[in-house]
């Protein structure tokens, strides 16, 4: 008899489908690594900026020693920043690591978790992680129903996850509408506002989601350094909130969760205003010239937030594949969203301006040859 090691709700766990990685692909259609444009994981297309290099290069003589567990220097400089106090920052490895810890530190088995169809697949797996029920609420125009979601929420929901701009879709829900939601949210639940992308929102579209944490003790604002801040591969996210829910948070995490180089680099990145201006002005150039070839091309897309696009490349799922497989073929890698129940649709990670070229002449070739 084989043996069943773990929980039965840890084995029903379908592991992340990251991107697939560019060595990856050169290996299997015998493609040259250099020739390969991957817009597959919403990485910032511009690369780490010079600022973070240099930090890194300094903070390298300290990698003898540990970290900085409480990680000083980056919570002064993100609490100058967005003007709370350093307590209420908790720091992450990547922000991936802050939405797990809080489905660890707020709910437990028996509980429950709401979240959007369509909306970030980490909600799911975290959810899956404590073996709490997910609540999945149906999308409205593939973005949150945020009156739907409310009515979701049952004595025993601990948790609602939103994400603004929402990961894969790109959909946004204006601020006023968000407040509105969270003030009616029970106070019994937390609701983890996810906002990994909202540094490339324009201007008339911002919100002040940390002047509602000041007010919403059951608020927790999650970010990232992985997107416009260029950061991925360092993993550092952070979640600012009151301080009974960074207690909590704090009591979970790892105490050397981000690495010294990371701690480094963010207090770069966070100072350095052009570059998070570049990135922007980069993605909505790129987002108008993708989205404009769609046009052209007559394919459906979901108006996007983000720094990707969602865009509809067939009526089923072997026409999704078959176009992935062919960009995959001429060497572009972009990202199926199949395992979001969108197997028609495909991710496109917005890059530079001759990768949003190349992958615009490869889906070219491959539409003229369905
Ligand atoms: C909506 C959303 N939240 C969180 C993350 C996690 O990013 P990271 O762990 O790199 O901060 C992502 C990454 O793609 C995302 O799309």
């Amino acid at each position: 008899m084989t043996a069943s090691f773990g929980p039965s709700y840890v084995r029903a766990i379908a592991p992340y489908i990251a991107g697939k990685p560019i060595s990856e692909v050169a290996r299997e259609f015998g493609l040259d690594e250099a020739s390969i444009v991957k817009l597959a994981s919403n990485e910032n297309p511009l690369g780490m900026p010079d600022s973070a290099k240099n930090a890194i290069a300094q903070a390298a003589s300290e990698l003898g020693r540990y970290p900085d567990s409480n990680g000083f220097e980056l919570k002064a400089a993100l609490s100058g920043r967005y003007d709370v106090p350093a307590e209420w920052v908790t720091l992450g490895n990547g922000s991936n690591d802050i939405l797990e810890i809080a489905a660890h530190a707020l709910v437990e088995k028996s509980q429950s978790i709401v979240f959007s169809q369509y909306s970030f697949a980490v909600y799911a797996l975290a959810t899956q992680g404590v073996g709490a029920r997910a609540i999945v609420v149906p999308a409205l125009r593939y973005g949150h129903d945020l009156d739907a979601m409310l009515a979701a929420i049952t004595d025993d929901t601990r948790l609602v996850f939103v994400a603004n701009p929402n990961n894969p879709t790109g959909t946004f829900i204006e601020g006023p509408k968000l407040e509105a939601f969270l003030d009616k949210v029970p106070r019994h639940v937390v609701v983890v506002l996810d906002e990994a992308y909202t540094e490339y929102l324009p201007e008339q579209k911002r919100y002040d989601s940390i002047a509602w944490v000041r007010r919403y003790p059951n608020l927790l604002v999650s970010r990232t350094f992985s997107k416009a801040f260029g950061l991925a591969g360092l993993r550092v996210g952070f979640a600012i909130a009151q301080p009974e829910l960074t207690d909590l948070l704090n009591r979970l995490r790892q105490p050397f969760n981000v690495n010294t180089l990371a701690q480094a680099a963010a207090i770069a990145a966070l100072n350095d205003k052009a570059f998070l201006e570049k990135s922007a002005t980069l993605n909505a150039q790129g987002y108008r010239l993708l989205t404009e070839a769609f046009d052209k091309l007559g394919l459906e897309y979901v108006p996007s937030d983000g720094n990707f696009v969602l865009v509809r490349v067939g009526n089923d799922a072997a026409a999704g594949n078959r176009v992935n497989l062919e960009l995959l073929k001429q060497g572009v890698i972009v990202r199926p969203v199949g395992n979001y129940g969108l197997p028609q649709w495909l991710r496109i990670t917005i890059g530079l301006p001759e990768e949003n070229a190349a992958f615009l002449a490869a889906l070219e070739k491959t539409l003229a040859t369905a």
